[in-house]
């Protein structure tokens, strides 16, 4: 745990801010490598993930973009609300999911509206190191563009092609004919909402992208699916034990009341902290974590959220 003063808040867009995190004594923070987050603790009790979107050679900050969400569970109000410069925060030492692969011969970088922080920071540091990348910037209008001006003054604007909702059909992203030609030595990286994430995906897939080249990180876990939500019991292998899962527990809550503590970080499925090997039973996959090849699987799952398709789970616990 790391704890950090907001050292100044800015406003990027329409209901975007970023927040400048300084260490409270003005030492180095941890290094961190593109495509990283930091979970926050916010002041409302709440934990939420949160990309670095700042240049990862730089060590005197961490820069977080957040998107007031109305939709939202309260992770992005409380941020909006109630963090202010020269608030102190908790926060955890970067953690990435999200890396690049530095072999890449060339990279395409997809972003969707906030989806933009760990994908600018992948620009930055693929500018740095010279290597060849094109990146699209996809957003509701020219006013919900965070970051549009550093974007368009930096070395590597020639790269960048923005695409506006409500701009003309000209200048949208043809998420198929960007996609339509996977090679070797190319990789594919989206962020961005459900909707946006699962049309590039798809299109990547159904062009025959091997699923080696494709990375993805979902920005907004506040978008689960639902699914499941009836009762159901998890057996524990190790004890024999039974614990039931009421419908409006989750597993990791159940098994806490149980006494079973698993560990946890983000409690929304994608940070994969608590992932459990399933022994027996067919899980309802509930997270953004999992591949939806690791999901089909079905021999493991994220009790923080995901559910049962079957009476019963039985766990490698
Ligand atoms: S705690 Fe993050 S996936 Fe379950």
């Amino acid at each position: 745990m790391l704890n950090v003063r907001v050292a100044r808040r800015t406003r990027e867009a329409v209901d975007i801010d970023t927040f400048e995190l300084m260490d409270v004594d003005g030492k180095p923070l941890p290094p961190f490598s593109a495509g990283s987050h930091i979970d926050v603790h916010l002041p409302n009790g709440l934990t939420r993930q949160y990309s670095l979107c700042n240049d990862p050679t730089e060590s005197h900050r961490y820069l977080i973009g957040v998107l007031r969400d109305a939709g939202s569970r309260g992770g992005s109000t409380a941020m909006h609300e109630q963090v202010k410069e020269g608030d102190v925060l908790r926060i955890s030492t970067p953690k990435n999911h999200f890396p690049l692969v530095h072999e890449a011969k060339r990279s395409v970088l997809v972003a969707g509206g906030i989806g933009v922080t760990p994908i600018l920071c992948m620009a930055e540091r693929l500018a740095v190191a010279g290597a060849d990348f094109e990146m699209h910037y996809c957003t509701r209008s020219r006013e919900r563009t965070a970051f549009h001006d550093r974007i368009a003054g930096s070395a590597f604007a020639p790269r960048v092609r923005f695409h506006f909702d409500d701009g003309d059909a000209a200048q949208k992203l043809d998420i198929a004919r960007l996609v339509a030609t996977p090679q070797p030595g190319v990789h594919l990286y989206v962020c961005g909402p459900k909707g946006f994430m699962d049309a590039v995906l798809a299109a990547a897939r159904a062009a025959g992208w091997p699923p080696a080249q494709i990375h993805y990180e979902f920005f907004n876990a506040e978008l689960l699916p639902t699914g499941n939500e009836g009762a159901f019991e998890v057996k524990l292998a190790s004890s024999g034990r039974v614990v039931a899962v009421g419908k409006d527990q989750t597993v990791v809550e159940a098994l806490a009341a149980a006494g079973v503590e698993v560990p946890t970080s983000c409690g929304q499925g994608v940070c994969g902290t608590c992932l459990t090997r399933v022994l027996e039973g067919v899980p309802d996959h509930q997270d953004l974590y999992l591949t939806p090849e690791e999901q089909a699987a079905n021999d493991q799952f994220t009790p923080c959220c995901s559910r049962s398709k079957t009476p019963r789970l039985v766990l490698d616990l």
